[in-house]
């Protein structure tokens, strides 16, 4: 089995740029020289997480969580370090073979025949398509404009009527139990049977590309149910699936936008306009747990709902949703159809023209609520101007907000903007939070960060420390000075990402994010600074042996043992107070 050298793990480190990689999953903004996010790890709503590009390192300054490029991977998707290694090699695009062992790490025997189960009814349903007994399945297919390009990339399938699934898996040695708890059989009165038994087949991934349920169609226009969906299994848990995920997510972070339809069958008519980045809930409201699928894309989400009143209630309850947490425009659909409908009645042409009109969130909601609310009835017109200026107030472009509040008034005749300017004052906002982002040290903790700030920027401060203090009070502090003088020895600088790699306690990984992250760091080593901390550090040492020879002179009652504490305790004043002098000259 191939393991990874510790070399080999540095130079994953060093191609893979952590801003890039936390963009995968989260939304981030720039901010000045770093990049800020909305923090995963705790319950967090303004963006408290800081990334830097520089350093390769992420920092949370209200949770405390931080890292390199491969802590925050192993936190973010629950791995073992190594496994984290290798998603990150994957995100980036590094080709790396996994060894057999890691796939299935943390994958139970269950898991894993419920996941065989789904794969060979794919396989033995894709096949079934291509008998003569399912000629006109396939024909129908056809007819609807899906390609056999697209038949076989999404292995559309049939499942025969009579049982035959059953009878295939069966004869394949899955055991009953499993095709059961698998969802495609159940138990019947009279033996088992098949729960998608004549009906086209529409196979359904997790995230990771696991096949996990179907979405089964109807053939033709019967009186059952038009489709019927995989019910909750072990593997299968609707809120947390989104339909063709796994293949889109590639294409949506190089078109950086992913198109989210309702159905599977949309999913498909997007493809036959050549637009491979297109997902779809299944008729079902998104979920919180969809939600954070969607924004670890880190694309822009380009809302495709059907164009009649159920789709724009889906719209609304979707952007009531996801409005903040991340960023989304809204098709513009005129008619009342939905994407593969638009193909039908108008060719591909026209739903390609489509899906490039887009409205924002404000504009749909501007039409929206004029259905929700009566403008000719004062009360109402009151309300709907109330729920469009929240809305708006949560903008973050001046310009944007500026010019809906104009037409908010230009409509309903009231001016929502004074309202807001009155109601919250900025200014109150912004003075807790940098005040909280500048770390108030004083005394001795800012002598330290100093010190190991400027330690972390030059080999010479290292050395002038060495020589002059060798040791800090701080337990996590002391450790870390003595981690990187370790480090000097084999390195010419500390790449701060890397370094972190070396370090194993907890709160020294903790302490050196914070002195790297410190707000009143400067950007070169300053001399003066530094000497200035390490005075400063040497009287407040001097100061505690001071107090302690004081205590101790009290604790003897010999007095020549008393003489003696007093003489050293002397010694000392005078030698503080030389330091001092110097440092004042
Ligand atoms: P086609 O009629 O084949 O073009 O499908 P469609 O995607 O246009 O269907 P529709 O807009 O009616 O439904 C959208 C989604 O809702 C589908 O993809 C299904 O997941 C779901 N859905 C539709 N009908 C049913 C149903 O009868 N039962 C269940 N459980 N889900 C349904
Ligand atoms: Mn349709």
């Amino acid at each position: 089995m191939s393991r990874l050298s510790e070399q080999e793990i540095n130079e994953i480190r060093a191609k893979a740029d952590i801003v890039e990689v936390i963009a995968h999953y989260l939304p981030i903004t720039r901010k000045g020289r770093s990049y800020s996010a909305v923090c995963p790890f705790h319950d967090d709503h303004d963006p408290s997480m800081s990334i830097s590009a520089e350093k390769q390192i992420f920092k949370c300054f209200v949770c405390g969580s931080g890292g390199n490029v491969f802590s925050f991977v192993q936190k973010y998707e629950q791995l073992s370090f190594i496994e984290a290694v290798y998603k990150v090699a994957e995100i980036v695009g590094i080709p790396l073979e996994r060894p057999q062992e890691l796939m299935y790490e943390r994958i139970d025997p269950k898991t894993t025949a419920l996941h065989k189960v789904c794969h060979d009814t794919i396989e033995y349903t894709h096949y079934q398509l291509r008998t003569p007994d399912a000629q006109s399945i396939l024909a129908y297919l056809h007819q609807r404009g899906l390609s056999d390009e697209i038949i076989d990339r999404f292995e559309l399938g049939y499942n025969p009527p009579n049982d035959a699934l059953y009878r295939f898996l069966h004869a394949k040695k899955h055991e009953d139990e499993h095709l059961v708890d698998a969802g495609v059989v159940r138990m019947g009165p009279q033996g088992m049977n098949d729960v998608f038994y004549h009906r086209i087949m529409i196979p359904i991934h997790d995230e990771n590309g696991n096949p996990v349920g179907f979405s089964a169609r109807r053939i033709g226009d019967g009186a059952e149910a038009k489709y019927i969906n995989t019910q909750e299994t072990p593997i299968y848990h609707k809120g947390d699936l989104i339909f063709n995920y796994h293949r889109a997510k590639g294409e949506a972070r190089k078109e950086k936008c992913v198109y989210l339809v309702e159905g599977a069958m949309d999913v498909l008519a997007l493809e036959k306009v050549d637009h491979h980045n297109a997902i779809a809930m299944l008729g079902t409201a998104c979920t919180k747990e969809q939600l954070k699928l969607l924004s670890r894309l880190g694309v822009d989400v380009v809302v495709c709902y059907d164009g009649d009143q159920a789709g724009r209630n889906a719209t609304y309850k979707f952007g009531k949703l996801a409005k903040g947490i991340l960023s989304f425009t809204i098709v513009e659909n005129k008619t009342a159809l939905d994407p593969d409908e638009i193909i039908e009645a108008y060719g591909r042409d026209e739903l390609k023209k489509t899906l490039h009109k887009t409205i924002s969130w404000i504009d749909f909601l501007f039409a929206y609520l004029m259905h929700k609310y009566d403008l000719e009835n004062y009360s109402q017109k009151k309300e709907y101007a109330k729920e469009l200026a929240e809305e708006i107030a949560s903008l973050k472009d001046e310009f944007e907000k500026k010019n809906y509040y104009i037409r908010l008034r230009e409509l309903t005749g009231f001016d929502m903007d004074v309202k807001e300017a009155i109601k919250k004052p900025q200014a109150n906002a912004t003075y807790q939070k940098r005040t909280y982002l500048t770390y108030p040290k004083s005394g001795i903790l800012a002598a330290e960060y100093e010190i190991l700030s400027q330690m972390l920027h030059a080999r010479s401060a290292c050395n002038y420390f060495r020589d002059e203090l060798g040791y800090l009070l701080d337990h996590h502090a002391n450790q870390l000075a003595l981690c990187m003088i370790d480090y000097y020895r084999t390195h010419a600088e500390i790449q701060v990402a890397d370094f972190l790699n070396t370090i194993s306690e907890e709160g020294v990984k903790t302490q050196l994010l914070s002195v790297a992250q410190w707000e009143l760091a400067s950007d070169e080593v300053n001399m003066e600074a530094l000497r200035e901390a390490v005075t400063k550090l040497k009287s407040c040492m001097l100061d505690e042996k001071i107090a302690r020879l004081v205590q101790d002179a009290q604790a003897v009652n010999d007095p020549i043992e008393k003489a003696k504490i007093a003489e050293e305790r002397n010694a000392l004043i005078r030698e503080r107070n030389a330091l001092i002098q110097t440092r004042e000259e």
